[in-house]
């Protein structure tokens, strides 16, 4: 999570699942999930589109997901599916949209306008309905800023790995080194636009020591959260991205001192022998934000 950017909601383990499939989507609701991803794209076999709609459309209106955040992935704009697939989940009021393939802002624009055009149809509060941008190609990370720019709807930029390194001819690896300069500019532009940074999937779903170490190295690199696909992944995932007890208890010290040295008239103070400002105490406050966005009490 970018220091700057505003923790209102917890985006740590985004899992994708498959539309047509209402078993699984049942399952996601009970999971303790962040995030469902109920997918109309690559999930989805092209003579089951319509049918993952209705599916899809029935969950958003009749499955309590609780605080399980539900976002529907359309098909991409270029593929001629997504208006359809916008006209029928828009009704059940999903609380956002992954557009997948958002290699331009004009992608971005068309998919808020038809949102925008829904939301006065039906008299709800403009706006509401959230965006969350899949940049998986070579274009997507060229057009960045504009990107990010498009809309006030957007919430978070969700780095899709398997789809870029399809587009550029990067070969994927389990170290993920390949990857780094990728990665690294999403989290800069998210931070520069306060938006949230997803990383990617780890599609081998049976190792969970290779998806903890590329959680830690997300963690490291800044993001917030990291998309799954499988009910396994979650609990490695949303416990990598919570702040643990001991940088809590480290964070409040922090803030705390600060409050004392402010008091006291002084900018910087020492803690267990380092110097301690301002961007330390930005941090720390970060840490606590984020504790509080995944409910733990602060
Ligand atoms: N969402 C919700 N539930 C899921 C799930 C998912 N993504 N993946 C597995 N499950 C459920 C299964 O239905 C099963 O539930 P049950 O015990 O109630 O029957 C349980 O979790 C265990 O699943 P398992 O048998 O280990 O896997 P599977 O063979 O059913 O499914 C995959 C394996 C890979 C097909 C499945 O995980 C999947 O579809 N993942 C998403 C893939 C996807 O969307 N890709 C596109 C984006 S990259
Ligand atoms: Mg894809």
């Amino acid at each position: 999570m970018p220091i700057s950017s505003p923790v209102t909601r917890s985006r740590r383990a985004m899992m994708y699942v498959p539309g047509s499939d209402e078993n699984k989507i049942v399952k996601s609701a009970t999971l303790g999930l962040d995030c469902a991803i109920l997918d109309l794209e690559d999930g989805v076999a092209f003579n089951r589109k319509d049918e993952a709609r209705g599916v899809i459309r029935q969950a958003l209106e009749r499955v309590d997901f609780g605080r399980t955040e539900r976002l529907v992935r359309i098909n991409p704009l270029y593929s001629g599916r997504a208006e359809q697939d916008l006209a029928a989940v828009l009704p059940g009021k999903p609380d956002a949209i992954l557009i997948p393939k958002a290699d331009s802002a004009a992608i971005v624009v068309a998919v808020e306008k038809i949102i925008s055009a829904f939301e006065q149809s039906q008299g709800w509060q403009e706006g509401e309905i959230a965006l969350a941008l899949l940049i998986e190609s070579a274009s997507a990370f060229v057009n960045l800023a504009e990107i990010c720019r498009a809309s006030a709807r957007v919430q978070a930029l969700v780095f899709g790995a398997e789809d870029f390194c399809a587009d550029t001819g990067v070969t994927r690896t389990n170290s993920a080194r390949e990857l780094l300069y990728a990665r690294s500019a999403l989290v800069l532009h998210a931070a520069a636009f306060q938006l949230q940074a997803i990383d990617m999937v780890q599609i081998n779903y049976r190792d969970t020591a290779l998806l903890e170490a590329e959680c830690r190295d997300a963690v490291e690199l800044g993001f917030s959260g990291k998309t799954v696909v499988h009910p396994s992944q979650v609990g490695p995932v949303q416990r990598a991205f919570t702040p643990s007890d001991s940088l809590i208890a480290y964070a409040r010290e922090i803030v705390h001192g600060a409050e004392l040295a402010q008091r006291g008239g002084s900018g910087v103070f020492t803690h267990q022998g380092k110097l301690v400002d301002l961007p330390v105490v930005k941090r720390a406050e970060q840490i606590l934000a984020r504790a509080r966005a995944a409910g733990i009490e602060v």
